[in-house]
């Protein structure tokens, strides 16, 4: 069977990587991929937004499967543009990937579902949402509706930092015109973060294991949010009892009103969630696999990848649940970022040592933003490594993971010191005894 990966980020080449090992998959590609899904697979140069270049070539080539993983092609409708062609794609249509898209329709769902989020406000008139906004004597959150690339979800700490987020968003546009058309204005909640990534079709939900995503650039949560900077699967913060309740409160009220206003949810339902001490709440949906979460869970993951998603394509997911098998050993994944990241960076910088992690044992290292030129691999985004391990134990995948990083330069290379430290020091450790500078300059 061949298959097409949308994407080109570490959740793509976790994706390749882990569909390649099916023995029915005969050739995977990805669209426009990086120099690690061209080890895994075959990189095919075509923009995720072309979807008539996207159809042409997998008519052309007899594609059996698409599999998106970002949600800009998901929000544009290519899950809608390739069922109108015939053909399969895994990922929901555009009116379900609003639940990603559109801040204000997801929290609308949750407010008319009764599952569990912050407190909000709505408002699509700076002057509305200034008045609000002095009104409270509570920390806020101010979101931009739209997607944002992750950027538009300002987490402040008085009540002059929300104003300043209604003028960057709404006045200034700074995420877009469309995207600060409207705001969300919620209560900023306070906890632990929780990934639970399900996947859904039809009726049946089923959940992967709980990851823990590390979103600030720093460590010890300090410094700006990013797309991801390191996660490790288990979470023990994800007890049984705790992933029931986020089952019964979250993801099955979710799903059925989904199916209540005809839009029913097929793909990855992703729910962000904070772990606070009245129970777990909903801070965002996402409609796509977690990055850099899907890289530490499909290292564990022992069910055929292919077989899954097929699964939930033809709506038989049922006949997976409680079946999933999974890798008892815990798996961490530390990102390796360009300095600057997640502002403005340079690319086309050398990696080195790329082969010497690849040697060790349960080590796989994901690329996220990276090229090939001639024999040389360049980095070439942001994130641009993700370098995961198992482990017997979560402190030994952490160990591995760290010693891979240490086989690998670029210059400039930064990463956290400090991924899953949280699960494995669960009382918070004095701040200072984390290290203050993250930047681990190389050579
Ligand atoms: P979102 O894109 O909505 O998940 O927001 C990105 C990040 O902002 C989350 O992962 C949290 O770290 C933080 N965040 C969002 N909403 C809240 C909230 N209500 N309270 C505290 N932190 C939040
Ligand atoms: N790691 C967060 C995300 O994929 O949105």
């Amino acid at each position: 069977m061949k298959i097409l990966v949308i994407g080109k980020g570490g959740r793509e080449h976790a994706l390749v990587w882990k569909l390649a090992q099916s023995p029915r998959a005969e050739r995977v590609y990805c669209a426009p991929g990086n120099a690690g899904t061209a080890e895994d697979g075959v990189n095919v140069p075509i923009d995720p937004l072309d979807f008539d270049r996207l159809v042409a070539f997998v008519r052309k080539e007899k594609i059996d499967l698409t599999v998106v993983g970002p949600e800009e092609p998901l929000a544009h409708g290519i899950v809608d543009h390739f069922q109108k062609a015939g053909l399969r794609i895994f990922g929901p249509t555009r009116a379900a990937a609003q639940l990603e898209a559109s801040k204000v329709f997801a929290k609308e769902l949750m407010h008319h579902a009764d599952v569990p989020t912050a407190e909000f406000r709505i408002f699509d008139h700076p002057e509305f949402a200034r008045r609000y906004i002095e009104t409270r004597d509570y920390p806020l959150v101010v979101k931009a509706d739209g997607l944002a690339a992750g950027k538009g979800v300002l987490v402040c700490s008085t009540n002059e930092e929300a104003l300043t987020a209604i003028e960057r968003i709404m006045v200034r546009e700074e995420f877009g015109p469309a995207a600060g058309r409207r705001v969300v204005v919620e209560k900023r909640l306070e906890g632990e973060e929780l990934s639970i990534l399900a996947l859904v079709s039809g009726r049946t939900i089923v959940p992967l294991q709980p990851t823990q995503d590390h979103k600030a650039a720093f460590d010890g949560d300090k410094g700006p949010n990013t797309g991801g900077m390191g996660a490790y699967c288990p979470a023990p913060l994800g007890t049984p009892e705790l992933l029931d309740a986020i089952d019964r409160e979250i993801l099955v009220p979710t799903v059925h009103a989904m199916k209540r206003r005809r839009q029913p949810f097929r793909g990855v339902l992703y729910a962000g969630i904070m772990v606070t001490n009245q129970g777990p709440r909903v801070l965002e949906f996402n409609c796509r696999f977690g990055d850099p979460e899907i890289q530490p869970l499909l290292m564990r993951l022992r069910t055929d990848l292919l077989d899954l998603i097929e699964a939930v394509v033809e709506e038989r997911l049922d006949a997976f649940e409680s079946k999933l098998e999974w890798d008892p050993r815990p798996a961490v994944c530390v990102v390796m970022a360009s300095k600057g990241y997640p502002g403005p960076y340079e690319k086309g910088l050398p990696i080195k040592g790329l082969a010497e992690a690849a040697q060790l044992p349960d080590v796989k290292v994901f690329h996220a933003g990276t090229r090939r030129e001639g024999d040389r691999i360049l980095t070439d985004g942001g994130r641009v490594l993700g370098v995961t391990a198992l482990g017997e134990t979560l402190a030994d995948a952490q160990r591995h993971a760290y010693e891979a990083v240490a086989c690998i330069q670029f210059p400039g290379a930064f990463y956290r010191r400090d991924i899953a430290e949280k699960a494995l020091r669960p009382i918070t450790a004095p701040a200072a005894e984390t290290s203050p500078i993250p930047l681990a300059q190389s050579e």
